[in-house]
């Protein structure tokens, strides 16, 4: 059942006939999956006829695709709302309509709440039910406001519209496909299992019949997403369970498809086949993205994370045994209740011990719902924001001798699009390090060999070299 308002609100006039097709504004926050969805949810409403706004100020009908994973995130949405509310005003003073609609996880944990701090959201739409958007505007333009935060049983992926060659070539030759949603792990920190429901698996010939059609229109590298992508279990066609590492030795003999990615796993679900992909498929890159959240075994298990730092260095130790060059990363959580100083320095040993690339690390957000928001061990804002510091020090010198590390060899990029400055081409190294070097626009969709001469701030500086210099070199 959708939860469904119809709240009676002023009568709106009834609108002057388009002569132009309506646009639409979608603004994305958060992780790879709603970008995933924000660009799924362009392809509902192409098929309804919008016309892609540049601007919220531009359009009829604004979508936030929202986050939740921290308080900042969920707050941001609030103040957007704000800004919206006043442009919708401008708007109806000059004749004209604006929906507002608030997607996204933010939507789905507090979508009742949206609808009764801000009387300017039309829909509030939930994750695992974006697909029924088109009747959701319907009533929404009827006089709305309309919510939906169902976790419908029909299964969304077979529901929504395929894009366009046009569409997919617009959005660029790397692409992000989803084939893991939902989680079952329940980490005492997290809202996901909640926001996105439990987990599920999308079917192997559903995820390949879409990167052929990706792969047609030009795609050279997919992202495979999964909020706990490595426990993906989708189905082969005899109804069997399939793994990751299964699914992406499939995967990788698409014709076109030169470079493959998944993101983001759990220690715990790093089985072999998909180390072993890592060793025997070389469209694999040889980068992981490996969240621990801390290093201290004491901290693990208040977070629920069923593993310890030994097990995760194991697996560090197995998956560069399967990929020597692999490039790691992860995700730290600093100032989880409980966590003392000792069990702070456990996660810096453990950086120290695993040399990463790069790492994300957040001082942790007490989110309602979960077991980590009941705890009456709270460490102090002061606290957090100093352990934030020290641990971010440490990751960035660490990602700088990576970067500094590459530097005079030759390894494959993936020309993606146009650099900053004429001329150039921006891409991305095997190791996911961001690139530019001098070349043709034609460039574009190739994997070219680039010798890696500087490092910067926020990309490494390169110069195309001869095919010929790159025999031996890194195949990817
Ligand atoms: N507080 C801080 N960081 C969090 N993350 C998830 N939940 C929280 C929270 N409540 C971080 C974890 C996760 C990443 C996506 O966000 O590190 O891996
Ligand atoms: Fe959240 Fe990841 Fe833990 Fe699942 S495994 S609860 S998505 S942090």
């Amino acid at each position: 059942m959708s939860e469904s308002f119809e709240l009676i609100r002023g009568r709106r006039e009834p609108e002057a006939p388009a002569l132009t097709k309506p646009r639409a504004f979608i603004k994305s926050y958060g992780c790879q999956m709603n970008v995933y969805d924000a660009e799924r949810m362009g392809d509902i409403l192409a098929l309804e006829g919008y016309d892609v706004a540049d601007s919220a100020a531009a359009a009829d009908l604004v979508l936030l695709n929202t986050c939740h994973i921290r308080e900042k995130a969920s707050e941001k949405v609030f103040s957007e709302l704000g800004r919206l509310r006043a442009l919708k005003q401008a708007r109806r003073d000059a004749g004209r309509d604006m929906l507002i609609g608030v997607a996204g996880c933010v939507a789905q944990a507090e979508g009742r709440e949206i609808m009764r701090r801000q009387s300017a959201v039309d829909l509030v739409v939930g994750p695992q039910s974006y697909h029924r958007l088109p009747d959701l505007l319907r009533q929404a333009r009827r006089g709305g406001p309309v919510a939906d935060t169902d976790f419908p049983v029909e299964d969304k992926f077979a529901e929504l519209p395929q894009p366009t060659e046009r569409q997919i070539r617009q959005r660029g030759v790397s692409a992000f496909v989803t084939v893991q949603e939902g989680c079952d792990k329940f980490c005492s920190f997290c809202v996901v299992p909640y926001t996105r429901g439990a987990e599920f698996s999308r079917p192997i010939a559903q995820v390949v019949a879409d990167v052929e059609r990706l792969a047609r229109a030009g795609v050279r590298e997919v992202t495979l997403l999964g909020q706990n992508v490595n426990a993906y279990h989708g189905k082969d066609e005899h109804g069997r369970a399939c793994s990751l590492g299964r699914l992406i030795r499939r995967l990788a003999d698409i014709p076109g498809i030169a470079r493959l990615r998944y993101t983001t796993s759990h220690p715990a679900d790093m089985d072999e086949e998909l180390i072993a992909a890592h060793r025997d498929v070389p469209a694999l890159m040889p980068y992981l993205h490996l969240p621990i959240q801390s290093g201290s075994d004491r901290v693990l298990a208040a977070m629920n994370r069923k593993h310890s730092a030994a097990y995760y260095l194991a697996i560090v130790d197995e998956v560069r045994a399967s990929r020597p060059d692999i490039a790691l990363s992860s995700d730290f959580i600093v100032g989880f209740p409980g966590e003392s100083e000792t069990d702070f320095e456990a996660t810096l040993s453990l950086v120290a011990a695993v040399g990463y690339a790069g790492a994300f690390s957040f001082k942790y957000s007490s989110r309602p719902g979960t077991p980590g928001a009941e705890r009456s061990d709270q460490v102090a804002e002061p606290c957090k924001e100093e352990r934030l510091g020290r641990l971010q020090a440490l990751i960035d010198e660490q990602r700088q001798a990576f970067n500094a590390g590459t530097v005079g060899r030759i390894v494959n990029v993936l020309a993606e699009k146009a650099g900053r400055h004429p001329g150039q081409i921006a891409g991305r190294t095997p190791y996911l390090q961001a690139i530019h070097f001098d070349g043709p626009t034609e460039l574009i969709g190739e994997v070219v060999p680039v010798e890696i001469v500087a490092t910067g701030p926020n990309s490494l500086s390169g110069r195309r070299v001869d095919e010929r210099h790159s025999a031996g070199e890194c195949p990817n």
